[in-house]
């Protein structure tokens, strides 16, 4: 079968997908643009695709042969799950494999917000480090304060255990009790807005839908601590940027660490004034493991699908159902 991959991924990934069917990988370091993925997907049976690449109905709908989507990433935001449900396709994504390095870059993001690493580190190379100096760059301590873990499902979970060492009382926000989190750290389940009161570092670990969209806005930010921090390596919608921006601005809380943006690849500028902030280019799987594991599960997710199998992380599953309730009628 034919398969359209929108972006070089890990050679392993690749090989895989070589082994059984013909490839077409964009030659390009770049996006696609909508148009050039629907002219790619012609006559294609498979696509391999990125977050960046919107899969939406109109994609979905240019491509008749299409029998199988796999995304590179764990989110799938940026596919039209339904459109594909409706035309049989199944969707994959790739769990797991990036939850330990995803949460080590919130932990990342948190000790650099908190204490203040780019900061020093512009200082120092600007060449303005006069000597030691009892008011230069302080910052908040970690050990011994709360955490509060939004979304508490892999990596939430993930982040939350590697507090262990900081000794940090951990409280979570999720529709499900984490009965593991419960037992290995006290951990304990509240609602969101006892979460932004208490908590000195809020890191969000959400998936993004229409129930989380702008979910922390100026009202959330308004109940948080002046000292908190709060991080972000999920899905930049999740959080309201113009608030975020006035919420860093008037120091209603000390600091953020971003990984993810509203509307990436654009930053808002004023978001990249400001000093109290951290910024990381959607980076949280970029360990050379992690990539390459993410190539192997996608391209093996596809192949499954192209089998006719339902793929191991299949996202939509009751394609499988219809099809088979098809067969039977
Ligand atoms: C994902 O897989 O959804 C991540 O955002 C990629 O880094």
């Amino acid at each position: 079968m034919n398969i359209f991959v929108t972006r070089k991924i890990p050679e392993p990934g690749l090989n895989l997908l070589r082994k059984h069917h013909k490839i077409r990988i964009n030659p390009e370091n770049r996006v696609l643009a909508k148009q050039e993925i629907i002219d790619n997907l012609a006559k294609k049976e498979g696509l391999l695709c990125l977050l960046t690449d919107k899969i939406d109905k109109d994609v979905i709908s240019s491509a008749p042969d299409l029998k199988m989507i796999a995304n590179y990433a764990v989110g799938y935001d940026n596919i039209d799950v339904s459109a594909a449900t409706e035309r049989g396709i199944p969707v994959s994504n790739t769990p797991g494999v990036l939850t330990d390095s995803t949460a080590e870059m919130a932990w990342a993001l948190l000790f650099s917000a908190t204490r203040r690493i780019v900061e020093g580190d512009n200082l120092t190379r600007e060449g303005k480090f006069y000597g030691w100096d009892p008011n230069l760059l302080l910052g908040h301590d970690v050990t011994g304060k709360t955490l509060g873990v939004v979304g508490a499902g892999r990596i939430g979970t993930a982040f939350a255990l590697k507090s262990k060492g900081f000794d940090m009382k951990v409280l979570y926000y999720d529709e499900h009790r984490n009965e593991h989190l419960e037992k290995k750290l006290g951990a304990k389940k509240v609602a969101l807005e006892e979460i932004l009161k208490i908590s000195d570092f809020i890191s969000i670990h959400l998936s993004l839908n229409e129930s989380t969209r702008h979910l922390i806005g100026e009202k959330e930010f308004k109940i948080m601590k002046d000292t908190a921090v709060l991080i972000n390596t999920s899905r930049g919608p999740v959080i309201d940027e113009k608030s975020l921006v006035k919420a860093l601005k008037e120091k209603w809380i000390f600091a953020a660490g971003l990984d993810v943006y509203e509307n990436e690849p654009l930053i808002n500028k004023k978001l990249i004034k400001l000093k109290n902030l951290v910024l990381q280019p959607h980076a949280a799987s970029a360990t050379f493991n992690t990539r390459t594991k993410m190539a192997i599960m996608a391209a093996e997710n596809l192949l499954a699908g192209l089998r006719g199998e339902i793929p191991p992380n299949c996202v939509n599953p009751e394609v499988f159902d219809n099809k088979t309730k098809n067969h039977k009628n």
